[in-house]
């Protein structure tokens, strides 16, 4: 009996669709049931055989045959497409919970921190910041600071020439001379220059053929020694704690007179001496004085009306003494152990 056989083939066919596991082997069942050479019109081929009442009921149920497989076959197409996209997803998953990779954190250079601490110190008492070129002449570096040509006291700074004028300069000095140069003369010169430095010196522990300086100079009349000391010992306190004396000592600069030496009392033994003072209960910390006469009227100022005062100091050694810092060389070798020990939040 047809009906009989169709029965049985759909009933085999939704057994092999239930018990099919992947898409393809699923797509060989509905070939192998539904196609053109398949099974269901292998035996709708024998329709002819049959008589005119029987054909409709045959057809009938062959059509609801056709009908249940592609169903069968469509719901598990569903299922098994399902089944593939949740198995990717969960392959794919994100644990959000991992932790992530850190983000290198960057900050400024210490020394950078240092001269802009010393920067806003400044600002906070009227001065104003500025900057000079690192190649400078022979003229802005030492003459317009008293320094004629065979000086001896250029020997103190051994210097990288670039030509007979052209020099890396060997101090901030120069910006002194020119930043008189083009000043209103009826207004006072009140400014820091923070910048690098070249000098002809073996790297060592306390020495680097590249460091860094701040100049300061403040020109105006009636400005006095007594307003240099002050105006040193409130940078000293706000820099290093407000328990800090200063002392200044006569020394030589040829582009100051008087010349001084500025001095902090010693933390580590408050003046009684130890390893950190050598053992004087004070610590160097820069040079300054009033300005030379020459040196304002090299500038086109009147040294009989106007009076100035210049300081030189070197963040590095600041920074040194600050941190306990023991080689003026973690400053440029750029070890990111010693550099981020300075990186706050
Ligand atoms: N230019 C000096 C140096 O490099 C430092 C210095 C000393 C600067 C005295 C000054 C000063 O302005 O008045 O050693």
């Amino acid at each position: 009996m047809m009906q009989e056989e169709l029965k049985a083939l759909e009933v085999e066919a939704l057994q092999k669709i239930k018990e099919v596991t992947d898409e393809r082997s699923l797509q060989d069942i509905r070939v192998h049931y539904l196609g053109k050479k398949g099974a269901l019109t292998a035996i709708l081929r024998g329709m002819g055989k049959l008589s005119k009442e029987e054909r409709p009921v045959v057809g009938e149920v062959a059509n609801s045959v056709r009908e249940n497989v592609t169903a069968a076959l469509d719901a598990k197409k569903t299922k098994l497409e399902k089944a593939a996209l949740e198995a990717q997803l969960s392959k794919e998953t994100i644990d959000v919970t991992l932790p992530g990779r850190p983000v290198a954190e960057s900050g400024p250079h210490i020394l950078t921190q240092i001269i802009e601490e010393i920067e806003d110190l400044f600002i906070g008492m009227g001065y104003e910041i500025k900057e000079g070129p690192e190649v400078e002449t022979d003229y802005f570096n030492f003459e317009a600071l008293n320094l004629p040509k065979n000086h001896p006291a250029r020997d103190m700074q051994d210097t990288f020439y670039i030509t007979n004028e052209l020099l890396l300069r060997t101090h901030t000095s120069p910006m002194q001379a020119r930043a008189m140069q083009h000043s209103d003369k009826s207004q006072p010169v009140k400014m820091i220059c923070p910048g690098k430095v070249y000098r002809r010196d073996t790297d060592d522990a306390t020495h680097s053929h590249q460091f860094t300086q701040i100049e300061g100079l403040y020109v105006d009349r009636n400005v006095t020694m007594g307003d240099l000391k002050g105006t040193l010992d409130r940078f000293s306190k706000a820099m290093f704690g407000q328990d800090r004396e200063i002392r200044l000592r006569p020394s030589f600069f040829p582009f100051t007179e008087p010349s001084v030496e500025m001095d902090i009392s010693c933390k580590s033994c408050h003046g009684k001496g130890c390893s950190v003072c050598k053992h004087t209960g004070w610590i160097e910390i820069l040079g300054a004085g009033m300005m030379h006469p020459n040196v304002l009227e090299m500038a086109g100022y009147d040294p009989k009306e106007f009076t100035g005062f210049a300081f030189g100091m070197g963040p590095d050694r600041i920074a040194m003494l600050k941190y306990g810092v023991n080689d003026i060389r973690h400053f440029y070798t750029n070890d990111i152990r010693f550099l981020t020990q300075f990186h706050h939040g």
